[in-house]
């Protein structure tokens, strides 16, 4: 299949593409989209046959159900089955953004989207061109984020250009996206709202509107409830280690950690804070990828799927990630950091 990169402007989405991409959805056609968090994979939600599409596409296990993405609130009626207080004040205080609520669903909605459960999981994202999308198809769209299942997922049109040429008929391509992590999975349904997956939207932030909010924590529970998170992702080729600690402990042990590797002859990278780059320079490793100021988490977490991908562009054999406090988006980073390297966390 031949696929069409359409660049567009977030400010100024250009209404003909809009049209082509709404028209192709429209016809059971999947498209890429950006939105704030990570570029999508949409197809029409109300589609069986077009969302089947998606898990073809991707690779994606069968029993991983996809999120639904909505431009206006009055779209999700039509799809679950009831709101509960606590969804409101979520969909008010943080819509659109990165977070996504997990409803009680309704029969218009296949069984193809959820997997089987009874649950749908909806968002509204804060991208012009998703939402633009959305309101041309007049459609809610099923979209899992458009990497090839395993890989990290993609934050810039580049990225879904390298795993879905050929694959699907148009991406939209618009640049970065901002977040660069996937929105939050919260379970509102129950009577203390559950996180099921750690993103975008930060634990602190929803607990000052909700007040406590659990959190899934499937290494000690063993199901996790997003069916998703029992999956290896975001993984990059070569053999990765997260090193977690006091900065001084985390630097020496890096240090000693690319020795070895030199001495094994891998291509070694390191992922670090700009505060720690200078000192691991000093031992010329073959990729210094630095993922932000350890003070701005947010540029951490819009920099690291990118870092993960340049480590196979490149090759790299090796890879040593500085670990991260788990406060605020914290949280997320050291979830990706955690499962790209197969749980291979070093604490110091
Ligand atoms: O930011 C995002 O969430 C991006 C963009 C494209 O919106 N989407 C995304 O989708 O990350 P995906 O398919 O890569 O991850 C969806 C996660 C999976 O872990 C899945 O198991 C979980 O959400 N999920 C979906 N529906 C669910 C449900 N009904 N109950 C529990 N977990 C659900
Ligand atoms: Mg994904």
């Amino acid at each position: 299949m031949d696929t069409k990169r359409a660049y567009i402007d977030p400010e100024h989405p250009d209404p003909a593409v809009l049209h082509e991409a709404a028209a192709l959805l429209r016809a059971g056609e999947l498209v890429a989209f950006p939105t704030e968090t990570v570029y999508g994979l949409g197809a029409n939600a109300l589609d069986a046959e077009a969302c089947a599409r998606i898990f073809e596409v991707k690779g994606r296990p069968q029993d991983n159900p996809l999120i639904v993405h909505v431009s206006r609130p009055k779209m999700v009626d039509e799809i679950i089955a009831h709101w509960t207080p606590a969804a409101e004040i979520c969909a008010r205080t943080f819509w659109p953004g990165p977070l996504t609520l997990v409803f009680p669903k309704n029969e218009r909605i296949p069984d193809r989207v959820t997997a089987g459960l009874n649950t749908v999981a909806v968002r509204m994202p804060d991208h012009p061109v998703a939402l633009a999308l959305i309101e041309a198809g007049g459609l809610p769209l099923a979209a899992p984020s458009a990497n090839l299942s395993g890989r990290p997922s993609p934050t810039t049109g580049s990225h879904v250009w390298e795993d879905m040429r050929g694959r699907i008929p148009l991406i939209l391509d618009a640049g970065s996206c901002n977040v660069g992590l996937e929105s939050t999975v919260l379970d509102v349904s129950g009577d203390v709202p559950v996180i099921l997956r750690p993103g975008g939207l930060a634990k602190e932030d929803l607990e000052k509107v909700l007040g406590p909010v659990e959190l899934d924590r499937p290494s000690v529970t063993g199901v996790p409830r997003a069916p998703g998170l029992k999956y290896r992702h975001y993984a990059p080729r070569g053999e990765m280690y997260v090193v977690v600690g006091p900065k001084d402990h985390v630097l020496d042990r890096m240090s000693e950690e690319i020795k070895i590797g030199r001495y094994q002859h891998k291509r070694i990278a390191i992922l670090c804070t700009l505060e720690s780059a200078p000192q691991l320079q000093l031992e010329q490793p073959d990729l210094l990828y630095v993922l932000g100021s350890r003070t701005q988490p947010q540029e951490v977490a819009a920099s690291l799927f990118a870092g993960l991908r340049l480590c196979d562009q490149r090759g790299m054999e090796l890879i040593l990630a500085e670990g991260f406090d788990e406060g605020g988006l914290g949280l997320a980073i050291m979830n990706r950091l955690d499962k790209a390297s197969g749980h291979k966390v070093i604490r110091v």
